[in-house]
């Protein structure tokens, strides 16, 4: 199998799956607990059908939606995800240059493995930063200062991540970041020579963005979750989400967003975009899909601010469902991960060129010439 093999997520999965260690994979794979809202927040979008109107006369559709105060010549982009160097040793140079190829935004995490330096070097694109508050307050405005300077477009603070959900895969894998040879997870490795060979002949691991801080994660290995409730403050509130939208001074997300209370409030604090996401149901598990929710926050708050549909986007279909009921775009993570596992930049190229065919495929059997065009009417409930 090979990436002309590819041509959906499935397919991207299973190669990512074949090339990466096994810790690695289900880092990416897992959701807390029982992964119900992992999977639920797929299963969602089968609640609802596209209703497609004829003779429409689309000819060639425009893709292009704004956000974050950007044009973007496709409505969906390349949710923050941590350490991608485990995923290819290319890792983050690898989404930042696809992205920018498909006139998308590629979004850096906090977690990342290349600085923001380091991408804002490589890529003109768009580019958003994808912030947490850290106990300690200087690194949090270090990363704010640095983005700044860097070009960086937007910003998000991710507010669902306060404490580390119940990930029973990498506890059962024994994942550490870096990646740590236990008695279980050195049959893995040693499965996968080229992926180890890669990862020990290209540059090395480490949390580019916070190593000159702690050194934790980068040459001490840590678990994840041990990482993320060591130095992510618990008690981030409102006040810290205020703070940060006055420090930035530019286009801003809440990231975890499900309420609508909540999304009424990041309104009055002057956010610009929500960020409709549970984690990729990594987090609370039991909690509700982004798009099962999406209806009633479009309600609330829709034409107020920006809302992003975050979690379970699989198929082009997803995106224009999401968009149809509200959203202002959509963004995925492990949909481009298991790419960039599967083919490094190329596979992330290839993944973003499926999503854009779909949905301008889709788009003229709907009948519809623009974004502004996807609205309820397509959509009927079963
Ligand atoms: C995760 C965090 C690091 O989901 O975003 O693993």
């Amino acid at each position: 199998m090979n990436l002309n093999d590819c041509y959906n997520f499935d397919d991207f999965r299973k190669l990512a799956k074949k090339n990466l260690p096994a810790p690695i994979f289900h880092y990416i794979d897992g959701g807390a607990d029982d992964e119900t809202t992992l999977k639920r927040n797929t299963d969602a979008f089968l609640k609802c059908d596209l209703v497609p109107n004829i003779l429409a006369s689309v000819g060639e559709p425009d893709l292009s939606t704004k956000v974050f105060g950007q044009k973007i010549d496709l409505p969906i982009f390349l949710s923050p995800t941590a350490m991608q160097r485990l995923y290819h040793h290319d890792g983050d140079k690898a989404s930042a240059r696809a992205a920018e190829k498909f006139g998308t935004f590629y979004s850096m995490s906090t977690m990342a493995t290349s600085s923001i330096e380091e991408i804002a070097n490589i890529s003109g694109g768009p580019k958003l930063f994808q912030l947490y508050i850290h106990k300690d307050q200087g690194l949090t405005d270090n990363l704010i200062d640095r983005c700044k300077t860097s070009g960086f477009k937007a910003m998000c603070l991710t507010v669902d991540t306060v404490v580390a959900g119940n990930r029973e895969r990498d506890h059962r894998w024994g994942f550490t970041t870096p990646p740590k040879l236990t008695l279980k997870s050195l049959m893995s490795f040693a499965m996968h020579p080229k992926w180890a060979l890669n990862y020990l002949t290209h540059e090395k691991f480490e949390l580019a963005n916070v190593s000159h801080w702690t050194k934790k994660g980068s040459s001490i290995a840590k678990g994840v979750m041990e990482y993320i409730n060591e130095q992510y403050d618990p008690a981030m509130s409102w006040k810290d989400a205020e703070y940060v939208i006055k420090k930035w001074g530019g286009p801003f997300a809440l990231k975890g967003v499900m309420s609508v209370d909540d999304a009424k409030r990041a309104v009055e604090i002057g956010a610009s975009a929500i960020m409709l996401s549970n984690h990729g149901g990594r987090q609370l598990d039991g909690s509700r899909s982004p798009f099962d929710q999406l209806p009633a926050i479009a309600d609330a708050v829709g034409g107020k601010i920006e809302i992003i549909l975050d979690g379970g986007i699989r198929r082009g279909t997803h995106v224009l469902k999401a968009l149809s009921l509200g959203a202002t775009a959509c963004s995925f993570g492990k949909g481009f991960l298991f790419a960039l596992g599967a083919g490094g930049q190329k596979g992330v190229e290839k993944i973003l060129a499926r999503m854009r065919d779909e949905i301008r495929r889709d788009m003229i059997l709907l009948g519809c010439k623009s974004i502004k065009e996807l609205n309820k009417t397509k959509i009927a409930y079963r």
